[in-house]
């Protein structure tokens, strides 16, 4: 394929996210950097474009459906293909110290929104694109919290997002697998970001090489799998 490969990054503004998009376009892809806010979406792209990469801001609250539609309509208008899908904007919302027998029931609403039906409405949405070029990767950005094998108490609506997640990302896995679109979920560790805070150990960039490789996966990659650095884990 001559054409750069064109990839949609959510929440690629700051964070994790916006290591991804600046290691996809250093390896030559084509970025569509997702923001909700217009301005801090311009701003990150407008740095990865002074470094010479190949970034444009698309503006994308994945909470909102009507602005998921627009954005695959934009998408497939701007670029006519998108071969890779990061689902990585994510909230964690629960309140400070709450648990399961405790949590409110919005918080739940609120965190399925972003976490669960973003992805959802995304995957949904680009998948005719992808199935009708016959290739496709996406890379749901999930989290340790929500695997079943060590599940626990606290932050209840991020954990329970994220299992829900990992259960989307095992359906279209199945349901696209003849179409040579590969999806698969990571866990990035615990990641020094607004979300992980100061004292987290590993870096953006650490965490972002996962969403890479399995962003560009061969067509014989695996499919429908957890990932951490790039190794299994348990669901
Ligand atoms: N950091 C960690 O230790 C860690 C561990 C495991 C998993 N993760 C996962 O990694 C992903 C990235 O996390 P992070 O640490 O980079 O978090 P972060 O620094 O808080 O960044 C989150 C990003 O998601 C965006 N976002 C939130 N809600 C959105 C929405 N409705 N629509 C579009 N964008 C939205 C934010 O946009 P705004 O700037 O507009 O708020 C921001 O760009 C998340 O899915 C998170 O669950 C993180």
């Amino acid at each position: 394929m001559n054409t750069p490969r064109t990839a949609l990054v959510t929440g690629g503004n700051r964070g994790i996210g916006f290591e991804i998009c600046r290691q996809l376009a250093g390896n030559g892809v084509h970025v569509l950097l997702g923001a909700r806010d217009r301005a801090a979406g311009d701003q990150a792209a407008q740095a990865l474009a002074s470094e010479g990469m190949s970034v444009e801001t698309l503006e994308l609250d994945v909470s909102d459906s009507r602005q998921c539609a627009d954005a695959v309509r934009q998408v497939a208008a701007r670029t006519q293909r998108c071969d890779i899908l990061v689902n990585n904007a994510g909230v964690m919302l629960d309140a400070r110290g709450s648990g399961v027998l405790d949590a409110a029931a919005d918080v739940f609403h609120q965190t399925f929104e972003t976490n669960v039906y973003g992805p959802l409405r995304l995957m949904q949405a680009l998948a005719p694109l992808m199935c009708s070029q016959r290739y496709g990767r996406v890379v749901n950005v999930s989290s340790g919290l929500g695997q079943l094998h060590d599940m626990n108490d606290g932050t209840p609506a991020y954990r329970m997002s994220k299992t829900a997640l990992n259960a989307l990302t095992r359906m279209f896995a199945a349901a696209l697998r003849e179409d040579n679109v590969l999806v698969n979920a990571m866990c990035p560790g615990w990641v020094r970001t607004r979300m992980g805070g100061p004292n987290a150990q590993r870096t953006p960039q650490q965490a972002a090489d996962t969403a890479l490789w399995l962003a560009t996966l061969p067509d014989d990659g695996p499919s429908g799998g957890f990932f951490r650095d790039r190794q299994p884990i348990p669901w």
